[in-house]
């Protein structure tokens, strides 16, 4: 390391070329952008225990979340505009000259684009982190737009150290070619713990496996007694005389006469073979719930495990984990509001119920917050209400969407959108949604 000259101070600030981060124009004003008071008000409580959808700037929101939300969210899910220009039922073209497309993809206009979303989403983190528990999660979604910028800003805001994945999600089965030269298949979603702990993160179960041999050629002779009742069989009852047994590869040698009754071995069984187990691994693997199956009347042994705990998750989510993709996210969106929706759903660029819960599933206990304040369609919602009904939980969340206007007479607003889809699950849901009670309270944000 350098020696420090003469006039370095240990208090001084460090000198701009040694501070490693993301610099942008206007990045001052956006953190002084956290620390100012909320522009809106809100006539009622958002402190109380009640699931929320508020209507309003998610940046006041946050703001006002502060009082009674700090330090209380587990999980925080966004899916904020990717700053794509692409068309969408909101604004997605940060500060770009309107001037037309091509001028904004020149240097100077891109960085003009990216200031602008950063700007945009610099002060929203911040005041996302205060609201997570130690323990809590946020992901967002992003594509490969703003996914460099992304990743520093939230290393500074949350701290690299606590960046637990960038996980890559199969958006669609039937992407298009981009001018020849790319398929975009995947995006993605960054994770960041607040604090990162040792929490571990439930993936789906991997499913039984069935036959799982119990003989091994290589391995040496040896004697295993499996107790009365614990061998099932697919052998029609009766005796089974002792004997050779097994195939030209598995020789196996039945000890002593033994008698099958209900698809089960009555008797214990004694065989002999070239077992992967000795007999104080069997009796273990028993008491764990193992399974041991013969399926015919070569007496040939298999194992199954009664259950495979859930996995660690991968860093792609597809279908393999059971999670949709943008298509059928619209497909599920246009469902819940009419045929009549479907161009406005296509609009919207919606995410899959099934990615939310995936989420959830992952790292939420039974009464645990979620947070999203980019709602847009509310899936967010959905996905809670669904699983609180799935296995009788009490989980609540709290969605912020603004009152973007659909050009559509009939459904004015995005928020609007959001109310009907959660309107429509309770529906469908009917009790099992809210315990008898309203599941979820509505909140407009009012100018202050
Ligand atoms: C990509 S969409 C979210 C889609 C959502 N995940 C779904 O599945 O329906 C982003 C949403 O954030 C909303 N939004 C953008 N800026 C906002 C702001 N400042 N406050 C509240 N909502 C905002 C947009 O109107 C849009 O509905």
């Amino acid at each position: 390391m350098a020696p420090q000259s003469s006039t370095e101070s240990a208090d001084a600030p460090p000198p701009p070329e040694a501070v490693f981060g993301l610099l942008w124009p206007g990045k001052a004003a956006a953190l002084a952008e956290a620390e100012t008071p909320s522009r809106a008000r809100c006539a009622c409580d958002l402190a109380g225990d009640e699931s929320l959808v508020i209507e309003g700037d998610n940046l006041d929101a946050l703001k006002l979340l502060q009082a009674g939300h700090a330090g209380r969210i587990k999980l925080i899910y966004i899916d904020p505009p990717y700053n794509t220009g692409a068309e969408a039922l909101y604004p997605d073209d940060f500060a770009a000259p309107r001037v037309g497309r091509r001028q904004a993809k020149g240097g100077e206009d891109r960085g003009r684009l990216h200031a602008a979303w950063l700007n945009m989403t610099y002060p929203r983190l911040i005041l996302a982190r205060r609201l997570l528990r130690d323990d809590g999660v946020i992901f967002i979604s992003i594509d490969a737009a703003e996914l460099a910028n992304l990743i520093l800003v939230c290393d500074e805001v949350f701290g690299e150290a606590n960046r637990i994945e960038v996980f890559s999600w199969v958006r669609t089965t039937t992407p298009a070619a981009l001018a020849g030269k790319t398929k975009k298949v995947v995006e993605f979603l960054l994770c960041y713990e607040r604090q990162r702990s040792g929490q571990v993160y439930r993936g789906v179960e991997k499913p039984v496996r069935s036959a799982n041999p119990l003989l091994n050629q290589s391995n040496p002779p040896g004697e295993l007694v499996f107790p009365a009742g614990a061998v099932t069989t697919a052998l029609p009852d009766g005796a089974v005389p002792a004997g050779a047994y097994g195939s030209a590869a598995y020789v196996v040698e039945l000890l002593a006469d033994a008698r099958v009754e209900g698809g089960r071995f009555v008797s214990a069984l004694r065989l002999r073979g070239r077992f992967r187990w000795r007999q104080a691994y069997l009796e273990a693997q028993l008491a764990m719930g193992v399974v041991i199956y013969i399926a015919t009347a070569r007496l040939i042994p298999a194992y199954a495990k009664a259950r495979y705990g859930p996995e660690a998750l991968p860093n792609l989510i597809d279908a393999k984990v059971g999670v949709g993709t943008n298509e059928t996210a619209t497909a599920e969106l246009r469902s819940l509001l009419g045929d009549d929706f479907a161009d406005l759903a296509r609009r919207m660029r919606p995410k899959p119920v099934s990615l939310l819960s995936y989420l959830i599933e992952a790292v939420c206990g039974p009464d645990d917050w979620v947070l999203d304040f980019f709602a847009g369609s509310g899936v967010t919602g959905q996905a809670v209400l669904e699983g609180n009904a799935r296995a009788a939980l009490c989980r609540r969340f709290i969605l912020v969407q603004s009152p973007q206007a659909t050009g559509r007479a009939d459904c004015s607003t995005i928020a609007e959108i959001a109310r009907r889809r959660l309107d429509a699950v309770v529906a469908r849901l009917g009790h099992g949604a809210g315990a008898g009670g309203p599941p979820y309270g509505l909140v407009k944000l009012e100018p202050a």
